[in-house]
């Protein structure tokens, strides 16, 4: 699903997610691990300042796995709690609830102090569009998704999937607005189709998509389309493509247009290999 947001969405969204955090305990706050940055909104931040913090870098199976190691180990650096996952398969939600235990272990012992016992924990996810929030909680309530609602206390018309005794999760996830005032940002959330294609020229996206290709990932569009890599214009690539597939126009003219958008599909769905598409700052300067 593809969102356009305007400011009256996004201090909406803001305001909603205001409210609902002060109901909970932990933020579980998924992320593209193909984008770990720019697929974030550092408002979050600021907004869960008190609460546990849980970050997935979700579509980690679509992601480059030395990169996914870098990117656990600047987040956790960070204080956050991290797990890399595939939200698609149930069975990492066992360590996911280890997790979320350990990253409210104060919480926990500072209700046994005082004399609460078996208080659940309460967490809500937040992600932005298309990150994968609903297929994750899916897989993490799985087939104990019992609704729990309006508890005395709880405002009225919330909804918590109880996923056992100990974590309870606020039904509807909270949803981040992407940050796209940068260009760069903004280019990686329309690679990875974040973005609302209708408004992208896909010709170009895929463009600077195989400019990225070549540099960061060698061989992988030789060994995908068997074209060649070597001190060719980008469009030259995208048109050796079209050959390679027989993407014709009536008259036989190549069609870049197709090819871009065959690129584009078979890069985000990970035909091309597990691609990441940007490193943390302190990698990037160590060259
Ligand atoms: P949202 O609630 O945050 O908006 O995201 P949602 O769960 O709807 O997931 C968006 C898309 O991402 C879905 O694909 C979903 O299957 C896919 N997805 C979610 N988590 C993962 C993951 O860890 N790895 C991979 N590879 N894909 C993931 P879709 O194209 O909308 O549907 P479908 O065709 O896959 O069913």
């Amino acid at each position: 699903m593809n969102y356009q947001w305007y400011p009256g969405h996004m201090t909406k969204a803001k305001r909603q997610m205001q409210e609902d955090i002060k109901l909970i305990d932990l933020v579980i706050e998924l992320v593209d691990a193909r984008i770990p940055l720019s697929s974030r909104n550092p408002d979050i931040d600021e907004l869960g300042k008190n609460k546990a913090r849980l970050i997935l870098l979700n579509k980690a199976d679509l992601a480059d796995e030395k990169k996914n190691r870098l990117w656990r180990d600047y987040f956790k650096n960070q204080g956050f709690y991290v797990i890399e996952l595939d939200a698609r398969k149930h069975t990492a939600m066992k360590s996911i609830q280890e997790t979320i235990l350990d990253s409210c272990k104060e919480k926990i012992e500072r209700d046994k102090k005082r004399g609460i016992k078996n208080r659940p924990i309460r967490a809500m996810v937040v992600g932005i569009p298309n990150v994968g929030k609903s297929t994750f909680i899916n897989s993490f309530a799985g087939k104990a998704c019992a609704k729990t609602g309006n508890k005395p206390g709880v405002t009225k018309g919330k909804q918590w999937i109880k996923i056992n005794k100990s974590v309870e999760l606020l039904d509807t996830p909270g949803i981040l607005w992407p940050k796209f005032d940068d260009q760069e940002v903004g280019l990686r959330l329309a690679w990875i189709g974040s973005l609302n294609d209708n408004n992208i020229d896909t010709e170009e996206l895929a463009l600077e998509l195989i400019s990225f290709l070549v540099k960061e990932y060698p061989g992988a569009l030789s060994g995908r389309y068997g074209v060649s890599e070597d001190r060719k214009q980008t469009i030259e690539i995208l048109g050796e493509i079209a050959e390679k597939r027989s993407l014709l126009r009536t008259g036989g003219e190549i069609d870049r247009t197709r090819a871009a958008a065959l690129l584009m599909d078979e890069f985000r769905s990970g035909r091309l290999g597990r691609i990441t598409l940007e490193v943390p700052q302190e990698e990037q300067s160590n060259g």
